[in-house]
């Protein structure tokens, strides 16, 4: 059946006939989009972000209304607080930034799935994801603070709580704690395999949360590990997650697709900061037309096996869809 009988040509003829046999399809349903917020202030701009913001709760409100009605079904939050200290108290007030941004958010949109990343760094003044004892981050004495930060998460109203820590055992003390307090309803979104990556430096100047010292290759995989990559999904689906979360995406497509094929859970993958200025730079410098790179990022991901994927781009992709 060797040439000339065989042509898979036949089938890339025309857009209509490439469009029948298209395998993967990235629908606006698969996004999520991840958004800063703070206390007060204009929106601010994140230099190493270009077109993404800093909002204070009442602009996150518009902002989520507008996208929702784009057709964005779900945001991530992140919060950059006022104050920081060494456990991160800020996160778990109820007046804190992203439990009034979840309020106002969920007043002017209600039935968007607001999702709330969980973990400290954001909140501790080292830039650590958990607790500093001898020097070390101390997991254990970490996942009661996790716990009470998603727990005030959910009071504020939070459909998804995901735990970004990569803490052993959160998945566990978070769904018990939920549990405990009366939570049945809502999920648990894990970052299951979150390696320690240099493509997170842009968010870490958004979010204020560089570790003050060392690294977080403690906690955070060796991003030459695949096979411990599925036990950590593995074990956070033991512990009661209901969606498991890769990241960054890119240059881990080969993890989420072994992910996907060891469970039938959603799985999600996170388009990080750092790929999201690589090509907001390439494109502003002429070097890649944007729209077809990134649509051609996201369906990329969607192909390796993720149903989900969080990413900056969600705005600019949402409409894109809609005029193919
Ligand atoms: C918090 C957190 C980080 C990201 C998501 N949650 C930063 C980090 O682990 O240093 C990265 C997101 C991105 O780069 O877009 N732990
Ligand atoms: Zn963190």
């Amino acid at each position: 059946m060797g040439f000339p009988t065989e042509r898979p040509r036949r089938l890339r003829r025309t857009e209509i006939l490439r469009g029948m046999v298209r395998e993967t399809q990235i629908s606006s349903n698969n996004l999520i989009w991840p958004m800063f917020v703070r206390a007060k202030g204009e929106d601010e701009p994140i230099a190493a972000m270009p077109g993404v913001f800093r909002y204070n709760s009442e602009r996150a409100a518009e902002e989520a209304k507008a996208a929702f009605e784009a057709g964005i079904p779900a945001l991530m939050l992140f919060g950059i607080p006022d104050k920081k200290d060494p456990i991160g108290s800020a996160s778990w007030q109820k007046d804190g930034v992203v439990q009034r941004a979840v309020r106002a958010i969920k007043k002017a949109a209600p039935d968007m799935i607001v999702i709330t990343d969980v973990c400290l760094c954001e909140y501790t003044n080292h830039g650590h994801c958990g607790v500093i004892k001898d020097g070390e981050v101390d997991n254990d004495a970490t996942l009661e603070l996790l716990a009470r930060q998603a727990l005030s998460f959910l009071e504020a109203g939070a459909d998804i709580v995901a735990p970004s820590d990569m803490m052993d055992g959160r998945v566990g003390v978070i769904r018990k704690a939920m549990d405990d307090a009366g939570y049945k309803e809502q999920a648990i979104m894990a970052y299951s395999a979150k390696y320690a990556s240099a493509f997170y430096g842009p968010f870490r100047e958004a979010a204020g949360s560089a570790p003050g010292f060392g690294d977080r290759k403690g906690y955070q995989m060796d991003p030459a590990n695949a096979r411990e990559a599925l036990r950590e999904v593995e074990l956070d689906i033991e512990e009661g997650a209901d969606i498991v979360m890769v990241k960054p995406a890119l240059a881990y497509l080969d993890v989420i697709r072994r992910v996907r094929e060891i469970t039938d859970l959603p799985v999600a993958a996170f388009n990080v900061s750092g790929e999201y200025s690589m090509v907001k730079t390439a494109a502003a410098a002429g070097m890649i037309d944007e729209r077809q790179v990134v649509m051609e990022i996201l369906t990329s991901i969607k192909r390796a096996g993720a149903d989900l994927i969080l990413t900056y781009h969600a705005r600019d992709a949402v409409g894109w869809m809609d005029s193919t």
